[in-house]
């Protein structure tokens, strides 16, 4: 009796089966709600940036599969941009103006103290995990600068004083109270 050869039939096994559920969904949708865009990877990474706060390296082969790139392609793109984080961000971030108006009325030593003061360059996070500081051209506050933007509330006229004060207040639970007493504006 001859013997049968064992065939192997590769299976193509879609990437992104063992996302957390999540993740998985975030893509999905981001992916759902923008394929019919022109250049629809940007738009989707922004997508999934919203909604999960940083772009989980593992989700890259199911963009690329979903868009049939190649998931250099997609990494290529994600690392390009700086605004598109690669570590989940501190559970609150700070953007600081680094814009012509607000450099013009202290900006430059307001971000040297910010990063002293938080142990961190820009697309860090603090040890304690609790900021991650970004830099942002402009947040339309140019009268008041310098201008920052944390807990998606808007801060004008703002020192290295104030700054602390700010994440002083913050960390004790307590922003609004601490800043308008520091004096900073909130615009
Ligand atoms: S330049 Fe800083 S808010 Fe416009």
């Amino acid at each position: 009796m001859s013997e049968r050869k064992r065939v192997t039939i590769p299976i193509r096994v879609e990437p992104g089966t063992d996302l957390p559920a999540a993740e998985r969904t975030a893509v999905l949708e981001a992916v759902n709600q923008n394929r019919a865009l022109e250049g629809s990877l940007l738009p989707i990474l922004h997508a999934i940036q919203d909604r999960l706060g940083w772009i989980p390296p593992r989700t890259l082969p199911l963009i690329a599969y979903e868009l049939n790139l190649t998931r250099a392609e997609v990494h290529g793109v994600v690392t390009f941009y700086h605004y598109f984080r690669q570590h989940p961000p501190g559970k609150q971030v700070i953007y600081l103006c680094r814009a012509e108006a607000c450099q013009a009325v202290g900006a430059v030593s307001l971000e040297a103290h910010a990063k002293r003061a938080l142990g961190i360059d820009f697309h860090g996070t603090s040890g304690d995990g609790r900021y991650t500081l970004e830099p942002v051209y402009c947040l339309g506050n140019c009268a008041s600068g310098p201008s920052l933007m944390i807990d998606r509330e808007l801060y004008g006229r703002m020192t290295p004083e104030r700054f602390d004060d700010l994440i002083a207040a913050d960390a004790a639970g307590a922003t609004s109270a601490a800043a308008t007493s520091a004096g900073a504006t909130r615009a």
